[in-house]
């Protein structure tokens, strides 16, 4: 008898509990955890406390920017520290240099959160972070990333900016033409995902048991590679990883260019810019089975469900936002307040940002505004604003 009573009691409380963690929330919150089979395994794992501590490696040209973004509001959100460089290294850990634990702010110690560019070292990274730190970084198809590479840094890479007519076809001919290894910003021009990594970009191709070694070396560190390609499914895998909400991962794309400045890519390209970046290919293919496997592993029918609830709730906060025109997506000379405009890397390239309507400037609540405004502010003027309001 007793022992039923107790049984009834636990019952109750756990209920309360439930009820108490989920009362809050939207109905799509709800659904959400109800979601995959592999959250079942743990019961609880929509109560287990959000980890973090993480550090995210934010590579080039990978929709690594909308991913620090993310990051920074989740810091925010959560009363978190985010590591940011000291003055000296502009926004980012003095890249290309490799990252030392004497690039960070003072004020933004002890870190919760890593995000701002840098060359990967784990060894400095270890030092400055506690010891539950979840690592993660994201890849992108070396074909699209290349080209992108080629566009954004055209004027400011040297090995770039001495190929006739920008042509990314006469590069790509003869490499070794045009590229100095030795030279500044020359991890632009090759490997550059290698590179981000603390990876010799300029192993030969045919050293194979370095690319390996590598590639296993990545393997042991982080605990997810994203791949740009499959953006939601990795942010899925991601929220999965870090026990967060649905909310924790929605976002505005960030730092794009605008359609006229890409360059369609023809498998004949796409093989050359593979060969050329051989170690970064390797990469590629490695995690993006991996990834494969893992939505696999949690069930690709959840995966497809959850990134599915994750649109869907990333379309009502846009309507919120931005109206019903949304995104008012804008070239930079065009974004009246200053705190939106995307960095432009040169006067060839064109990188959108977004900008307020004024209507609902007026309409929204200041809480709502300071959202809407995070959401779309771009990489350079948040991580001004986060080391002001952390000193
Ligand atoms: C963050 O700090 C603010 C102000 O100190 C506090 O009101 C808020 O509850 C905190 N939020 C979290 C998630 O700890
Ligand atoms: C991690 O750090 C905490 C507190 O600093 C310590 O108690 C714990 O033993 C450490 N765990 C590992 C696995 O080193
Ligand atoms: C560069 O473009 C000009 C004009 O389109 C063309 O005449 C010239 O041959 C091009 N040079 C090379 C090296 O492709
Ligand atoms: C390369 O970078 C170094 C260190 O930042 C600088 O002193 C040097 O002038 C740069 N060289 C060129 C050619 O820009
Ligand atoms: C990534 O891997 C999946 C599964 O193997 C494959 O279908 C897809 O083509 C790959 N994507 C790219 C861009 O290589
Ligand atoms: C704001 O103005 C735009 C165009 O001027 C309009 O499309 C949109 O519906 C308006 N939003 C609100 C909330 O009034």
């Amino acid at each position: 008898m007793w022992k039923k009573k107790i049984f009834l009691v636990i019952i109750a409380i756990s209920t309360i509990s439930l009820l108490l963690h989920h009362g809050g929330h939207l109905t799509t919150m709800d659904a959400f955890h109800l979601g995959c089979p592999a959250l079942h395994s743990h019961p609880y794992s929509g109560l287990k406390p959000k980890h973090s501590n993480v550090v995210f490696l934010k590579t080039h040209k990978t929709a690594s920017s909308t991913m620090q973004n993310l990051l920074f509001r989740f810091a925010e959100r959560n009363n978190l520290t985010v590591a940011l460089p000291i003055q000296a290294c502009g926004h980012q850990f003095c890249y290309p240099r490799s990252f030392t634990t004497h690039s960070v702010h003072q004020h933004t110690l002890p870190p919760n959160i890593v995000t701002n560019h840098m060359r990967f070292n784990k060894a400095e990274l270890k030092r400055l972070m506690p010891n539950d730190t979840i690592y993660v970084t994201i890849l992108r198809e070396p074909g699209s990333m290349f080209e992108s590479l080629f566009s954004y840094y055209n004027q400011y890479c040297q090995s770039f900016k001495r190929v006739p007519n920008g042509s990314l076809e006469a590069f790509l001919d003869e490499p070794w033409r045009y590229y100095k290894p030795e030279e500044n910003y020359s991890m632009y021009a090759r490997n550059t995902l290698t590179y981000d990594l603390g990876g010799d970009k300029d192993r030969p191709a045919k050293d194979i048991s370095y690319a390996k070694a590598f590639v296993a070396q990545v393997e042991r560190v982080f605990s997810l590679v994203m791949i740009s390609e499959y953006f939601d499914e990795s942010l899925v895998l991601l929220r999965h990883l870090l026990s967060w909400d649905l909310d924790d991962i929605l976002y505005v794309k960030l730092n794009m260019r605008t359609p006229s400045s890409k360059q369609g890519l023809t498998d004949d390209l796409r093989k050359k810019i593979r060969a050329w970046n051989s170690l970064d290919a390797q990469l590629y293919d490695h995690f993006n089975a991996s990834l494969w496997r893992q939505i696999s592993a949690v069930g690709p029918a959840c995966v497809a469900r959850e990134v599915r609830l994750l649109r869907e709730a990333q379309e009502k906060l846009m309507k919120r936002c931005f109206g019903e025109g949304m995104p008012l997506v804008r070239s930079a000379a065009e974004i009246k307040n200053k705190e939106l405009r995307p960095w432009q890397p040169s006067g060839k390239v064109d990188i959108v940002g977004y900008d307020l309507p004024v209507n609902i400037t007026q309409s929204f609540s200041s809480q709502d505004q300071e959202l809407c405004l995070r959401l779309i502010m771009p990489e350079v003027q948040y991580t001004k604003m986060l080391l002001r309001s952390q000193l």
